[in-house]
């Protein structure tokens, strides 16, 4: 299977908390900006954590240019509300008047799904955009809400046209119900580390999202370390670690005292026994899911910037995830 990760117009990247879900989303914004896609990446979390990966301090509002073919936003609900009665009621002015009586706050109270559909119905808007004939975006990335968040966040649609029997709003919730529902428009992208509790919820998510009608791209694997030693030298390091440091230290001509020995020795089996611990795990995922897989490796660097970013964007590309 070829793994695509931009086979749909806009691509939702999701996964458990923590697993790089924002670092991914912004690697492959830049990549497949890099190869001439003009691209949108999103977030909607309002957390500001894309504008770093640029070297911003934060994303402006609306989206502005922080790499060539490429812009940014993060999309919050009162901005896009205003821009949703200003698209449906060409009303610009009810924008500060809104502001001032916290209007969207009262409405995305009592209506939790009202909030959910203004950030989706953002992207919708956001993938249909045309300028003159064409489209204005090849690709919408959006860094997504986290697995145990996403279906409410894309049943939103489904919950709002349910409940509104008529107008601008139902005509809305179909509007986004049809693009998370069309594999050439969307498909989720699920970020995972190659560890046994996000692989678990990484298929459970499958799952779900299939039964939701929603299409799911290639998992993104990352994290993955390097695997140092050979399965050979892994067994004995695993089986018993001491003696086979001390093997190989004598066969070096190597001196070294007991305790430098024990040391060395629990620090190569764990590096053993988490190398193997991840391979199992992700022969057991790639088992799990019918789906590509695409490794994306650990950076030893203490954080992850624009520089990093590239890196993993030159990754994403070399691995023939981008075409
Ligand atoms: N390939 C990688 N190598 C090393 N560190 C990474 C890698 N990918 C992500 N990280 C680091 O892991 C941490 C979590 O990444 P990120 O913020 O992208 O995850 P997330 O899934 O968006 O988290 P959240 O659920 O909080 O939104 C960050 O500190 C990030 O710099
Ligand atoms: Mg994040």
């Amino acid at each position: 299977m070829h793994p695509s990760l931009t086979s749909s117009r806009v691509a939702i990247v999701s996964g458990k908390g923590g697993v790089g879900k924002t670092t991914i989303a912004a690697a492959l914004a830049k990549a497949a900006a890099a190869q001439g896609k003009r691209v949108l990446l999103l977030e909607v979390e309002g957390r500001n954590s894309l504008a770093p990966l640029f070297g911003i301090p934060s994303l402006g509002y609306p989206e502005h240019v922080v790499a060539p073919n490429l812009s940014a936003e993060s999309v919050v609900p009162d901005e896009a509300l205003v821009e949703y009665l200003y698209m449906f009621y060409g009303i610009k002015r009810i924008g500060k008047a809104l502001a001032h009586t916290k209007a969207t706050e009262f409405a995305t109270n009592i209506a939790p799904g009202l909030r959910d559909i203004l950030l989706i119905g953002k992207v919708k808007e956001a993938e249909r955009r045309r300028v003159r004939e064409a489209y204005a975006f090849d690709l919408v990335v959006l860094d997504a809400p986290p697995t145990g968040r996403l279906p409410r966040f894309l049943d939103a649609p489904r919950a709002v046209a349910d409940l509104v029997r008529a107008g601008p709003i139902r005509t809305q919730a179909h509007g986004v119900l049809d693009m998370i529902t069309d594999p050439a428009r969307s498909a989720v992208v699920l970020v995972t580390l190659p560890e046994e509790m996000p692989v678990q919820e990484t298929v459970e998510s499958i799952a779900t999202l299939r039964r939701m009608g929603v299409a799911v791209g290639p998992v993104v694997v990352n994290r993955v370390a390097a695997e140092p030693f050979t399965k050979t030298v892994e067994r004995s390091l695993i089986s018993d670690a001491r003696k086979a440091i001390a093997r190989a230290m004598e066969k070096a001509g190597v001196a070294a005292p007991a305790a430098t020995l024990e040391r060395l020795a629990a620090v190569a089996a764990a590096s053993a026994r988490r190398t193997r611990n991840q391979r199992a795990v992700m022969t057991e995922l790639e088992a799990d899911i019918d789906r590509p897989m695409i490794s994306v490796p650990a950076l030893l660097s203490p954080t992850v910037g624009p520089a990093e970013v590239d890196f993993l964007a030159s990754v994403l590309s070399d691995s023939g995830a981008i075409s």
